[in-house]
């Protein structure tokens, strides 16, 4: 009998070799039309680590804001409502010792003696909070102050010339010709550096005014301080703001504030620091 196996071994050779174009053209089709998907791999592309955000997450709490058309609620009491206060006894080193308390929400003060720390550490420690939480009626305390001050002085000595310019002034419908201001515009100049009671976010006890060692009242000198230059560069990193930059006063409707810092959380400071942002901008 004739031996057939050559026979065989070539059938099942060309039935491998048809079978495998068979597949090959079949995953070309797959490829073109979409329809082909790769298999999971266990090759992992990214490792976990860089899919976590090392920064804690957004806390809206933290973004509350509080403007001239933002007032914070009539009911509203710090105190008791919203945030919990807590006494800076914590940051007494820290503290203008001119015999006013002063308090903080929680995570702010934190957050606060955190950013201090590393201010120290970097040899900065001349730095201290003059302002922090206020109750509405401190704030109308100051703000009449002002009130009564932009009244009562020549409008060639206004705080608010300095900083916004006279330009600015004028076009917010002020007449700068007259030589005492009228009650209406004093009450516009005061307000262009200082909150009606309800429009502060000191209500909040986010926020602190710092200031420098040699300093005798809150002014733009802070600006020129290594403690600022510091703050400029750092502050995001806690979780603060520069709440009233320079060449933004149309925004937040006040002057350069550079001694004003706001509490945001990290995120969102971050984000507000690398934009060149306002809270206003940020928020909308
Ligand atoms: N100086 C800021 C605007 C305030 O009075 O709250
Ligand atoms: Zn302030």
């Amino acid at each position: 009998m004739k031996k057939r196996w050559p026979l065989i071994v070539i059938f099942f050779l060309l039935a491998g070799i048809l079978s495998g174009c068979l597949q090959m053209e079949d995953q070309v089709i797959g490829a073109e039309t979409g329809t082909h998907f790769p298999e999971e791999t266990t090759d992992a592309v990214t490792t976990v680590e860089d899919d976590v955000d090392p920064r804690p997450p957004r806390d809206e709490r933290y973004l509350v804001l509080v403007n001239k058309t933002h007032p914070v609620p009539d009911a509203y009491n710090p105190e008791t409502d919203s945030y919990i206060l807590e006494p800076l006894e914590t940051l007494a080193e820290w503290i203008r010792q001119d015999g006013r308390e002063q308090k903080l929400e929680g995570k702010t003060v934190r957050a606060l003696i955190e950013m201090f720390t590393a201010m120290q550490e970097d040899g900065i420690s001349d730095v201290y909070v003059t302002s922090s939480y206020r109750t509405f009626d401190y704030q109308n305390r100051l703000f009449n102050d002002y009130y009564n001050a932009e009244r009562g002085s020549s409008v060639q000595t206004k705080e608010a010339i300095d900083c916004l310019g006279a330009e600015y002034i004028q076009s917010h419908y002020i007449d700068l010709g007259k030589m005492f201001l009228t009650d209406e515009d004093a009450e516009k100049m005061a307000n262009f550096y200082s909150a009606k009671a309800g429009q502060s976010e000191h209500h909040t006890g986010l926020c602190v005014d710092l200031m420098a060692g040699g300093m005798k009242e809150l002014n733009e000198t802070f600006a020129d301080t290594a403690a600022f230059a510091w703050l400029f560069d750092n502050a995001h990193r806690f979780g603060f703001i520069l709440r009233y930059p320079k060449g933004k006063e149309a925004v937040t409707g006040y002057c350069y504030e550079p001694w004003h810092f706001r509490f945001v959380g990290i995120e969102a400071a971050t984000e507000i620091w690398e934009g060149n942002l306002t809270l206003e901008e940020y928020l909308q």
